[in-house]
């Protein structure tokens, strides 16, 4: 049998109370292929039924309308806050701290995770480089103190920070090193974890201990954007990160992780990489298993 690809990426996890068979896990990715009524359907059934087969560690499912109003989007730039949930880092990291401290209430924190784009760029989102920074690293301190399960943080990725329209060289958003930054706010370095153990290190650092009850497993740290399955196993294996999202590669390969465990990389093709911007999103009258459920598997 050929050896895996990426034998870090395929080890197991824990992660809240639950154990994942590998740390590889697809990212939230809206297809909008429940028509007509916006209920999920057969054709999303089998979408991540195929996914979960292909050997997924972790699946993070779409959005869900809450209403039909949901799909429109106020314009951000127009929307200088100046209350209590805007202009400073902690306000404006209330709004998330306050929704995440809800659903924890519901669910407990062993059960509840997040992900940030610190880089911004999409729908007119973006500050200053210093403002970016203090906001972000505010927020995640906070939320990983509240014990949530996992944080994924988002690089600088092109196509989520697209050029403002009728502009040539202008994007909103603010590229810098997200993991080298806040990465160590949720995941102390590996070399700091060599010199205390982690329960003691953690302990120390985050306000958490407390909670230890309600989530046995650390806060878990993943990353997104860009990566390759290469890349992905070298940080799990240096400690840096615990987990790897993505999006494009378990779109367009229901079977993402087994062909990792083949042996299959990108660079031989064995990995699709090719993606259909068309068929991104369903559109209604148009066969909905189109660049959706039709990917061939290949393991
Ligand atoms: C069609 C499409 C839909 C997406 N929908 C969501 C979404 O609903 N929620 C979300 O957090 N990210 C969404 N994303 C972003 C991806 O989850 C991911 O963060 C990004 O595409 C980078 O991943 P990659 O570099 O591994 O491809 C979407 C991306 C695409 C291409």
């Amino acid at each position: 049998m050929a050896s895996s690809t990426a034998p870090h990426l395929s080890s197991t996890m824990s992660l809240g109370n639950l154990t994942l068979r590998n740390r590889n896990i697809m990212s939230s990715l809206t297809r909008s292929r429940s028509f007509p009524d916006a209920v999920p359907n057969e054709y999303n059934v089998e979408y991540y039924t195929q996914r979960a087969k292909g050997g997924a560690g972790l699946i993070l499912t779409e959005g869900t309308l809450v209403s039909q109003q949901g799909t429109e989007w106020p314009g951000a730039c127009s929307n200088q806050r100046t209350d209590e949930w805007g202009g400073s880092p902690e306000n404006r990291s209330k709004f998330g701290i306050e929704v995440t401290k809800a659903l924890i209430d519901v669910w407990g924190p062993a059960q509840v995770g997040g992900k940030v784009n610190p880089c911004g760029g999409l729908r007119d989102m973006g500050m200053s480089y210093s403002d970016t920074i203090m906001t972000y690293t505010y927020f995640l301190t906070q939320i990983s103190a509240l014990k949530v399960a996992y944080i994924t943080l988002i690089r600088h990725v092109h196509f989520l920070d697209p050029l403002i329209p009728g502009e040539t060289e202008l994007k909103r958003g603010t590229p810098h090193q997200v993991l080298a930054l806040y990465g160590p706010v949720v995941k102390p370095l590996p070399h700091v974890l060599k010199a205390h153990s982690e329960e003691a290190y953690r302990g120390l650092a985050m306000p958490s201990s407390e909670l230890g009850y309600l989530n046995p497993t650390p806060t878990r740290l993943s990353v997104n954007g860009g990566l390759t399955p290469r890349e992905a196993d070298q940080l799990i294996a240096d400690g840096m990160i615990d987990g790897a999202v993505f999006e494009s590669l378990w779109l367009v390969n229901p079977d993402y992780q087994k062909r990792l465990e083949k042996g299959m990389d990108i660079d031989g093709k064995g990995i699709n990489q090719v993606l259909d911007f068309k068929t991104f999103y369903g559109v209604p009258g148009v066969d909905p298993r189109v660049g959706y459920t039709d990917y061939p598997t290949a393991t």
